[in-house]
């Protein structure tokens, strides 16, 4: 039973925002969008969000707050053999964090390297072992304020970290709009394209990157609520916490783009965009060396306070399930997700950990995005919404309840199982060729 409570409900939308805004929106969105050819992805991207992420979201948080227990144990109340589905779900859970861990580390890195003098080009970043240093010490951190509880910890971290965020994205913003690339960057985000919704893989990108963004069917929000209060609404917090995780994107992008297209950038690199794309533009721009430390340093935050969420899910688990108290099953799920991103870390250091040319962190980013996160958030949709019977939980649900037990579980397989059909395919036309 969790017995913890957020100390307010701006403590818990501060929280839960926090969970949300990370990495996912300002690293991983912009590389999304600018691979897939820009305002083409936001009709499917809006879609997924509203029709099928706030439904599950809702769901998420009031389960947690039902049962008032982790993920593992709110499996088990249904029937006792899920509680194997939810160490599934943890278990993805630190795998996720496992390599995200690795990027809050280079994150951090590049605002302590633009601190300190003109910043580092990510080459020779990732060819000394800094890379791996700052994994340690990002892990370090994460493990650090979890340890400290849900309001002594991860609340107060919340708390100081996000209007920080905020304000300095809205800043950069405001910069950014003076910058000579603003408008083809606002037509590059704005126009859609409907000609290209007919791509599955289009759909399939959007989706994913809707849940990873939102931390939807992952637990994170399941075990969030649990600590959330009987009066909070539950459907108008789903909401708010959703536009927020939008707007950081779609303002991280009014942010990124100019720049790209200002210093005559290419917006298709993908992971590297942030690493790579922008270092240039800032060694290049007036007062570059500030925005890239605001950048960076607002990065850094929003990761932060999104890892802190990962592992809560499984720091609740364990406390749950097993003997040990909160510092120890800390200590011990901190030193097991280093263990497993030592692989990611490796990926980019004078390593060059690989798989058939494919560095590790690329790797698991790609199968967790693609598999990981949808199967999951299958699991939470389709246990939680048919089989937990809870009255409270169907109030909170409310004109939602038909969706998250019909639609969001058919769209989750059917995209999921598109974007395996479209991987298999090259594999197939070999075959039949
Ligand atoms: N939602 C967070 C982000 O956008 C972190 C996260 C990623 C959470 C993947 C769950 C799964 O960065
Ligand atoms: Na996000």
């Amino acid at each position: 039973m969790a017995t913890e409570r957020w100390s307010s409900r701006l403590g818990f939308l501060l929280a839960t925002v926090g969970a949300a805004v990370g990495l996912g929106n300002i690293w991983r969105f912009s590389a999304v969008v600018g691979t897939n050819g820009g305002g083409a992805y936001l009709v499917p991207y809006l879609l997924a969000a509203f029709v099928c992420a706030v439904p599950l979201l809702v769901l998420e948080l009031s389960v947690g707050r039902a049962l008032r227990t982790d993920v593992v144990s709110a499996f088990a109340s249904v029937k006792r053999r899920y509680a194997a589905f939810g160490w599934l779900v943890v278990a993805g859970v630190l795998l996720v964090l496992s390599y995200y861990l690795v990027l809050t580390g280079w994150v951090l890195g590049f605002a302590v390297s633009w601190t300190a003098g003109s910043g580092t080009a990510f080459a020779a970043f990732t060819s000394g072992w800094q890379p791996v240093a700052y994994f340690v010490l990002a892990t370090a951190l994460t493990g650090g304020i979890v340890s400290l509880g849900v309001r002594g910890g991860i609340e107060r971290m919340a708390t100081v970290v996000m209007p920080v965020v905020f304000f300095v994205l809205v800043a950069l913003a405001v910069y950014a709009v003076t910058l000579s690339g603003w408008n083809e960057a606002a037509s590059f985000l704005f126009t859609p394209d409907l000609s290209v919704l007919g791509d599955p893989a289009l759909w399939s990108a959007a989706f994913g990157q809707v849940f990873f963004s939102l931390s939807v069917g992952q637990g994170i929000m399941l075990t969030y609520g649990s600590y959330v209060d009987e009066g909070t609404d539950l459907r108008r917090s789903a909401l708010l916490i959703t536009v927020a995780d939008i707007a950081a994107a779609v303002v991280a992008g009014l942010v990124i783009f100019p720049i790209v297209f200002s210093f005559g950038l290419q917006p298709t690199l993908g992971t590297e965009l942030a690493f790579t794309t922008l270092p240039t533009a800032f060694a290049a721009m007036p007062f570059g060396r500030v925005v890239a430390v605001a950048f960076f340093g607002l990065l850094f935050f929003a990761a932060l306070s999104s890892a802190v969420s990962l592992l809560e899910v499984g720091v609740a688990a364990a406390t749950n399930s097993t003997r040990l108290d909160r510092r120890t099953a800390t200590v011990a799920l901190t030193a097991g997700v280093f263990l497993l991103g030592v692989p990611s870390a490796l990926s980019y250091s004078p390593l060059d950990f690989a798989v058939a040319g494919t560095p590790v962190l690329d790797l698991v980013d790609e199968s967790v995005g693609t598999y990981a996160l949808p199967v999951s958030a299958i699991l939470v949709a389709a246990v939680f919404a048919w089989r937990a019977d809870l009255p409270a939980v169907r109030a909170d649900l409310g004109p939602f309840l038909a969706l998250v037990k019909y639609l969001t579980p058919t769209l989750l397989v059917l995209v999921t199982a598109a974007k395996a059909l479209g991987v298999a395919r090259p594999a197939w036309r070999l075959l039949v060729a």
